[in-house]
């Protein structure tokens, strides 16, 4: 522990000191700068989710989003995975190889609501879908389920465009239970699991979607019902 935090300490000065591009001043500029784009690359994202949610509201009576979350990586984070890797850290290197830097967790009603956020968001012009995981489709093996999806998202700054890529988890209330309730287990335990807890987690994890498919199959009556 004590070496992990000295050594994460040596790799943050090194970073702030050292390379190619000058002063020190400079690079944690640069790094605050980056940090800033994806700020607001962020804040892009959630307006869009906003957005839809109220254009929903308004003409459905109804809203597909039932929470939203974001976050920023720490630079422990950050340093913890390109070390993973093999990269060093740099602020390019965190531009070029890091995926989920900003990450918009949007907490949907209905599985359809998934779909439908997903299918509006990268309908609009301005994104572009660079990488998509369908673990509603596909769970993982413990039974995570969630849509996750990569996108670019243009930011307009004084002088320039830039496209900053976020990460995008949509998922049920279920889902989202589910997984909260997982990695709080695992992060507080700190150790493997065993395979009786493991099989109690994908028991745990199936009965959460068959509550998704029981609730998506109530909502189809209700909707049948409204056109009648
Ligand atoms: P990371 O390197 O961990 O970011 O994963 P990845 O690049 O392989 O991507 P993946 O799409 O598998 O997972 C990205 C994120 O999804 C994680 O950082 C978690 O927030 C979430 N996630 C993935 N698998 C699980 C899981 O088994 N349990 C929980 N609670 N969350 C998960
Ligand atoms: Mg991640």
């Amino acid at each position: 522990m004590r070496y992990e935090r000295d050594e994460y300490q040596r790799r943050v000065r090194s970073f702030f000191r050292e390379g190619d591009t000058g002063h020190i001043s400079d690079r944690i500029m640069k790094f605050e700068n980056l940090m800033a784009y994806y700020r607001c690359a962020m804040m892009e994202i959630e307006t869009k989710f906003n957005v839809l949610n109220e254009e929903f509201s308004l003409h459905y009576d109804r809203n597909p989003i039932n929470g939203m979350k974001s976050r920023l990586k720490s630079l422990y984070s950050i340093s913890e995975k390109l070390k993973s890797r093999g990269l060093d850290l740099s602020v390019e290197a965190i531009e070029e190889n890091l995926n989920d830097i900003a990450g918009v967790r949007v907490v949907c009603s209905f599985t359809d609501d998934v779909y439908l956020l997903r299918d509006a968001l990268l309908g609009q012009d301005d994104i572009t879908l660079i990488c998509e995981k369908d673990y509603i489709k596909n769970p993982k093996p413990n039974g995570y389920r969630s849509l996750h999806l990569i996108v670019g998202v243009p930011i307009f700054l004084e002088h320039e465009k830039r496209i900053m890529k976020v990460e995008i988890q949509l998922r049920t209330i279920a889902m989202d239970t589910w997984a909260s309730l997982e990695h709080q287990l695992r992060y507080k335990k700190n150790i493997d699991y065993s395979d009786s807890m493991a099989k109690e987690l994908l028991h745990c994890a199936n009965i959460s979607a068959e509550l998704d498919s029981r609730m998506d199959a109530l909502r189809s009556i209700t909707l049948k019902d409204r056109k009648h």
